[in-house]
């Protein structure tokens, strides 16, 4: 079970608790947090968030990141499932 921060914009908005064999979308929704998604297949980046810290399962170069969002580390939620026990995320745009 891997704790999760999620910040918005920097700002702490939710604390989850994330088994490893779900994806971080699937965790966060289940909590009932309301957030951005919508294919759920990794292919419109609408779940996209950045990894501040803390390590996840997700290979950028399946899901086409750009050269600028993989500098960023940004992952997609939806695809991404935690691999250490401490993750923090933050949501750059509202
Ligand atoms: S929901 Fe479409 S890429 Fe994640």
């Amino acid at each position: 079970m891997a704790q999760i921060t999620l910040k918005r914009l920097s700002e702490i908005f939710s604390n989850i608790e994330a088994p490893e064999h779900q994806t971080i979308l699937e965790s966060g929704l289940q909590k009932g947090l309301s957030l951005p998604f919508g294919c759920m297949a990794g292919v419109c980046h609408t779940c996209k968030a950045q990894l501040v810290s803390g390590e996840v399962d997700f290979d950028p170069e399946a899901f086409s990141m750009t050269e600028e969002e993989k500098e960023k580390k940004m992952i997609l939620l939806c695809q991404a499932k935690p691999k250490s026990a401490q993750i923090v995320l933050n949501y750059l745009e509202e």
